[in-house]
């Protein structure tokens, strides 16, 4: 009898821990334990109110059938319009695709940039999707190790060391998840110079764009030049910004050519994004300022919360995360492997955090601080516990 064979790409893929990790602390919870949970990679807050319903009026006015196949014109033209206003870029509604998420437009141009064997350099720690979509789209991540000296930033010298004939591609992910860091414009242009310089594609992921603290200038890579602009993809989506994860809605502006060949490829796989989805998305460009602004300033006062109570714990260290909603704590001094403290950390205190190793750095963990004020502390004082007695 025929053995069965799948596809080999497939072999070489590891199933998301962050997502197996909250599985697992979700279930804890269900069997009635009092688990702390650190794992969150979304806003704890609801969608906004007006984006709600707006998606609720695209319904019942009957906005239930296929859109075009990259995303409604009107929503491309308020992503044009945010690109504009917000990221100072100039970008076209036909530079547009309005795809099922980021993490779908980042598989998307992953997808069409890509060739067998073609390298990908990928600054770690990493968004740990990254190295997975570049193998399952043909290609080689080239992991280039940083660490807490140069604030998890690849540095132009790392940068241009790591280039072979092969390197198609750079990803940036500002601020970073996991480690909450930004790139500034100077260290943004010195890197994307010599990406333009060996046309290298950057694949700018500015999914965290919202969440910047302490009054931060964010930038966008693709703002600094039209030489610059025609070599990078920008990725945006709702799902951060304005709590939209499960609507699903991502975006990519980039070269026309380019685009065109992504809106080609999604029209033979997805196609539209959910049709009533993209108005909340619309309304959201339109009208969310203030609800991103209230959110923002939430995760800014829980970073400074969840520092100072992780700064009591003598092993444990951090920098302190410019964005997003994520630190990453250095746990070298506690002995543990980060899979080690993460598996000991659950048993013995019932506090979930991922470890560090998911993201390429075995030395740290991760604590999502989308999380009560009640939860910090009290997860935290768990984890001193924990490590105090190491
Ligand atoms: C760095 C980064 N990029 C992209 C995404 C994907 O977001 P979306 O929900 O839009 O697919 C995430 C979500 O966790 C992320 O952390």
């Amino acid at each position: 009898m025929k053995t069965m064979q799948l596809s080999t790409r497939l072999e070489k893929v590891k199933p998301s821990a962050t997502l197996a990790i909250t599985a697992k602390a979700k279930q804890m919870k269900a069997e009635g334990l009092d688990v702390i949970s650190f794992g969150a990679g979304e806003p704890d807050f609801d969608t906004p109110e007006n984006i709600k319903q707006a998606a609720i009026k695209a319904l019942q006015e009957g906005f239930t059938k296929y859109t075009a196949a990259s995303g409604l014109d009107e929503f491309k033209k308020e992503i044009v319009k945010k690109f504009k206003n917000d990221n100072q870029i100039d970008y076209e509604t036909n530079q547009i695709v309005v795809s099922v998420g980021a993490k779908h437009s980042l598989f998307n141009i992953f997808q069409t940039i890509l060739n067998d064997g073609d390298e990908v350099v990928i600054p770690s720690p990493y968004w740990l999707s990254y190295p997975e979509m570049v193998r399952l789209s043909g290609g080689e991540p080239v992991i280039i190790n940083t660490t807490e000296k140069s604030q998890f930033k690849i540095t132009p010298e790392q940068f241009r060391n790591s280039i072979t004939s092969k390197t198609k591609a750079l990803i940036i992910n500002s601020p970073s998840n996991p480690t909450g860091m930004l790139y500034s414009e100077e260290e943004l242009r010195a890197i994307a110079e010599i990406a333009v310089e060996k046309g290298v594609f950057i694949v700018s992921d500015e999914i965290y764009e919202k969440l910047v603290f302490d009054s931060k200038k964010f930038i966008s890579v693709a703002s600094l030049s039209e030489e610059i602009k025609s070599w990078t993809f920008t990725v945006n989506g709702m799902s951060k910004a304005y709590s939209m994860t499960g609507w699903r809605l991502g975006y990519i502006g980039g070269p026309k050519e380019i685009v065109s060949k992504i809106s080609s490829l999604q029209s033979h796989s997805t196609s539209n994004p959910t049709s009533f989805a993209q108005f909340g998305g619309i309304e959201a460009l339109k009208n969310g300022k203030q609800s991103i602004d209230k959110m923002r300033i939430v995760f800014e006062q829980r970073r400074n919360l969840i520092a100072q109570e992780i700064g009591k714990i003598a092993k444990l260290s951090l920098l302190l995360p410019d964005g997003a909603f994520y630190v990453f704590v250095n746990i070298s001094q506690t002995g543990l492997t980060s899979s080690e403290f993460t598996e000991k950390l659950l048993e013995s205190e019932k506090v979930a955090v991922v470890p560090g190793i998911v993201f390429g750095s075995d030395d740290h963990i991760r604590l999502s601080f989308a999380s009560s004020d009640e939860n910090i502390t009290k997860g935290i004082a768990r984890i001193k516990n924990f490590v105090d007695q190491l």
